[in-house]
């Protein structure tokens, strides 16, 4: 395993920037997962990093060696793509052991790798199957263990879930975490999947436009994201945000634009009137028949586990998460209290968080 430092990475199509200065420092045997909106630059930073693509400025260091011209082949990384495309003439075994045969490795090594890979992976038993005897799951092990058996520096994941099924998914998630921490390989980890970006990391990465939004570790995220963006990003149902002014007079509140006022913990300095975003997510709001503010119930969701409701206050819309079961119907009125403590604060303009 290696560190995978990138420094102001850039790279263009045509003349159009996708990648505007991207800077990660990835620790050796680090789990990093790379998430943000489709089309914000995470592919093109993998396939870089993996050397599929050319580097348009910047430099990408592996274990401290700067490779920007080192052929993909010579820089020890292993990629697992979505689309995994096992060659369906070759056996388990023969799919798992080809990149090694390509390089001339001995029979019997190759043989051993792959029943390593396949006792790591539950694959013993499938080894002389054919890819259409698998199911998913299986078929998607057997992509891992192409990666494995080469035991690279440097694992590059882009959503390698994607094409399973949900229970799957979660069932995948678990073997992947787990297979890291037996391996310890340094990894990167593409995915749309707020989820499974915060169970599998040490550390997320959020982009958007090209461009790093905020990196740490995935509650430090979830607790005090750097700004909206990174805010509405990670957690669902997503952070509710309502528009309005700091009002300090001796306590601190937060005034909606539709006038109701939302008690603060504290405020920043001297903000009395400045406009804001509130942020609070669906699980700070509490039922409170004694304190709580009215709002008008548009939709109950009870999910079994606990009840989602979405609910106009002030005008704008909210979403709760309740592990109590509600009785309330569409059009009626609940009296929801937000956590003061659990609320945050965004500059209304470019949505940095205040506070
Ligand atoms: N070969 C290419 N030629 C021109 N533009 C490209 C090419 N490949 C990617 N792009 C553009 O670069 C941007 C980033 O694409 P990329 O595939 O990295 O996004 P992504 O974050 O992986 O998205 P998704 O989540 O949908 O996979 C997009 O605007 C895309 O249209
Ligand atoms: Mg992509």
């Amino acid at each position: 395993m290696a560190s995978v430092t990138i420094r102001d990475l850039r790279k263009s199509y045509g003349g159009t920037a996708v990648i505007h200065g991207v800077s990660i420092d990835i620790a050796e045997g680090e789990f990093v997962t790379l998430v943000g909106p489709s089309g914000c630059g995470k592919s093109t930073l993998l396939r870089m990093i993996a050397g599929l693509e050319e580097v348009g400025g910047g430099e990408i260091r592996i274990g401290g060696c700067v490779v920007n011209d080192v052929a993909p082949k010579d820089r020890d990384i292993a990629m697992v793509f979505q689309n995994y495309a096992l060659y369906p003439h070759k056996t388990v075994a023969q799919n798992m052991g080809f990149a090694l045969t390509l390089k001339g490795v001995d029979k019997r090594e190759i043989a051993a790798r792959v029943a390593r890979a396949a006792e790591v992976l539950g694959l013993t038993g499938l080894l002389d199957r054919y890819p259409r005897q698998l199911s998913g799951g299986q078929r998607q092990r057997v992509a891992m263990g192409r990666a494995i058996v080469r035991d690279p520096q440097v694992f590059l994941f882009d959503e390698p879930l994607s094409n399973l099924d949900a229970k799957l998914r979660v069932q995948m998630r678990a073997e992947i975490k787990e297979l890291h921490q037996r391996l310890r390989t340094t990894s990167i980890y593409v995915t749309h999947d707020q989820i499974e970006a915060m169970t599998m990391a040490d550390r997320i990465v959020v982009m958007r436009d090209g461009r790093v939004e905020q990196a740490g570790a995935p509650l430090d995220l979830y607790d005090r994201p750097a700004n909206r963006f990174v805010a509405g990003f990670i957690g669902s149902p997503a952070m509710n945000f309502l528009k309005g002014r700091i009002a300090v007079n001796g306590t601190a509140s937060f005034v909606t634009e539709g006038g109701i006022r939302l008690p603060l913990a504290k405020a920043p300095p001297a903000s009395d009137g400045r406009p804001a975003v509130y942020g609070l997510r669906p699980e700070h709001f509490a039922i409170d028949p004694d304190g709580g503010i009215a709002v008008q119930v548009a939709v109950v969701e009870p999910t079994g586990s606990e009840t989602q409701v979405v609910a106009t206050l002030a005008g704008q819309e909210v979403v709760g998460v309740f592990r109590e079961r509600l009785s309330a119907k569409p059009g009626e009125f609940l009296p929801l209290r937000p956590n003061p403590a659990a609320a945050h604060l965004f500059d209304a303009e470019d949505g940095r968080r205040l506070l």
